[in-house]
């Protein structure tokens, strides 16, 4: 497969995956989580999926698109190791949504990192939420979502805690 046709797969996995998202936490309370703002081209996807939604965003950076950065108390920065465990008390409810996008191009800083990521948001979950996610995320009392057709299984992640 060529790259161009890998970035291709793994963006349109990453669209369908969060509108079977979407449409999974209807009715579900609490803000949407993006964790890994990037270029912001999944946040403002999401806010466009889910416009009466409040969206926060993590980074440790602001690298995004001029349009697509949040306002300041919307955009929480720093590293995940810090931001994520003090964030149940800085937003104050739990999400209906995390998108985690955190793929760093390094295997092994990735893998590290997606072993910290699963445990760190259990907190942050509300009863019946949905975690999409480009890495296979431990997060202990969530079921595991089939992907949506035309997504191959194994090319992005999604979970479902009980309601
Ligand atoms: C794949 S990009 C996110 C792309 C984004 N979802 C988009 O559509 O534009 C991953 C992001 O995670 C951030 N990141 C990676 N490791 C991090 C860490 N330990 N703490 C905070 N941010 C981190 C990087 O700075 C990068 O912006």
């Amino acid at each position: 497969m060529s790259r161009l046709d890998s970035v291709i797969r793994r963006l349109t996995a990453q669209r369908d995956c969060l509108a079977e998202a979407a449409r999974r936490i209807a009715g579900v309370p609490g803000p949407i989580l993006e964790v890994g703002l990037g270029n912001g081209r999944t946040y403002d996807h999401l806010r466009t999926l889910l416009p009466e939604c409040e969206i926060f965003a993590f980074d440790r950076q602001i690298a995004a698109h001029p349009d697509c950065i949040p306002d300041a108390r919307h955009m929480i920065l720093g590293d995940f190791q810090d931001t994520l465990p003090a964030a149940r008390w800085q937003i104050g409810q739990k999400a209906a949504l995390v998108h985690a996008d955190i793929g760093t191009g390094d295997n092994a800083v990735t893998r590290r990192l997606a072993e910290f990521v699963g445990p760190a948001l259990v907190p942050l979950l509300a009863p019946g939420a949905v975690v999409v996610s480009d890495q296979e995320l431990s997060i202990v009392g969530a079921e595991p979502l089939a992907s949506p057709d035309g997504v191959a299984p194994g090319r992005y992640f999604m979970c479902r805690m009980p309601t």
